[in-house]
């Protein structure tokens, strides 16, 4: 985890690069929020409650939460809490800083209601208002990644780079996709499996599916720099010392 600093500024520095995106929220909203990403780490839930067990994360929950997502958070094994806890800080601290000085009032973290809908994704209402914005949510280790925007939906992947082994490609590339890669050298082609990957993931995110236990109807056609055609959508890749984060703006309808 000590490489996590520079995925750290890179998320910083996300939200500068769009601070000028522009969007048409409802009209009750202001017009100008920024796409930003959020990271959540242990460090984030311990700063809020001088812990990060679980004991720390049920009172949190009472702090931040709304009634729905305590329910949510009451549904879960004991297991998942303090990753559930993580994500919806991530979200609600996205959605916070995108709104900041865009609305009469700070947003306080019990104003914005995150639920999930039948299929997982994961959606915000903010003061009541339904997809004010939308949202995209990753998790990695004890690191979970919230991609905001304002425009259209998103998805969004962070996976670590490891070896990947012959089932494993077998299992998630067409050879088409493998056939693209052949041209990078092998140790650099371990990164690109995980580009790859990730540009699956976040794709069937911005469509709400998931991968649908079905990665090879996720497919990579085209490569330009770090930005892969996946499915018919553009994803962008960003690759840091510790993994590949891949988010990517919904283009289609299906
Ligand atoms: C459900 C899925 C989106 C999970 O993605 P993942 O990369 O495994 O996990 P991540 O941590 O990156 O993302 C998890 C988040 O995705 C979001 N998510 C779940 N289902 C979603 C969906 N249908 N649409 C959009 N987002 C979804 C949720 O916010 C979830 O976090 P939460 O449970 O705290 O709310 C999906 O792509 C999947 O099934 N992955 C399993 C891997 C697989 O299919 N392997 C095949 C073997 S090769």
């Amino acid at each position: 985890m000590k490489q996590v600093p520079e995925l750290q500024d890179f998320i910083a520095g996300f939200a500068q690069a769009n601070r000028q995106a522009v969007c048409g929220l409802s009209a009750r909203r202001a017009s100008r929020v920024s796409d930003l990403m959020v990271m959540s780490t242990p460090d984030t839930v311990a700063s809020r409650s001088e812990a990060s067990d679980i004991g720390a994360a049920c009172h949190l929950v009472k702090q931040l939460c709304t009634s729905s997502e305590a329910n949510e958070f009451s549904m879960l094994p004991a297991n998942r809490h303090l990753r559930w806890l993580r994500g919806r800080i991530a979200i609600k601290t996205a959605v916070q800083v995108g709104f900041r000085g865009h609305i009469a009032r700070p947003l306080s973290a019990v104003d914005i209601d995150v639920y999930r809908d039948e299929h997982g994704a994961p959606h915000v209402r903010v003061d009541g208002v339904s997809q004010a914005v939308f949202v995209s949510l990753t998790h990695k280790d004890n690191l979970s990644i919230a991609f905001m925007s304002a425009q259209r939906a998103v998805g969004l992947d962070y996976e670590t780079v490891k070896p990947r082994s012959a089932a494993f490609l077998k299992l998630a590339f067409t050879p088409a996709e493998l056939q693209l890669l052949e041209h990078i050298a092998p140790p650099e082609r371990l990164a690109w499996y995980t580009r790859l990957w990730c540009a699956k993931e976040a794709v069937s995110k911005s469509l709400g599916t998931g991968l649908k236990g079905r990665p090879k109807s996720w497919v990579t056609t085209q490569i330009d720099g770090e930005r892969l055609l996946c499915h018919n959508q553009w994803v962008t890749t960003q690759q840091t010392a510790s993994g590949i984060l891949a988010w990517t703006y919904r283009t289609s309808v299906s």
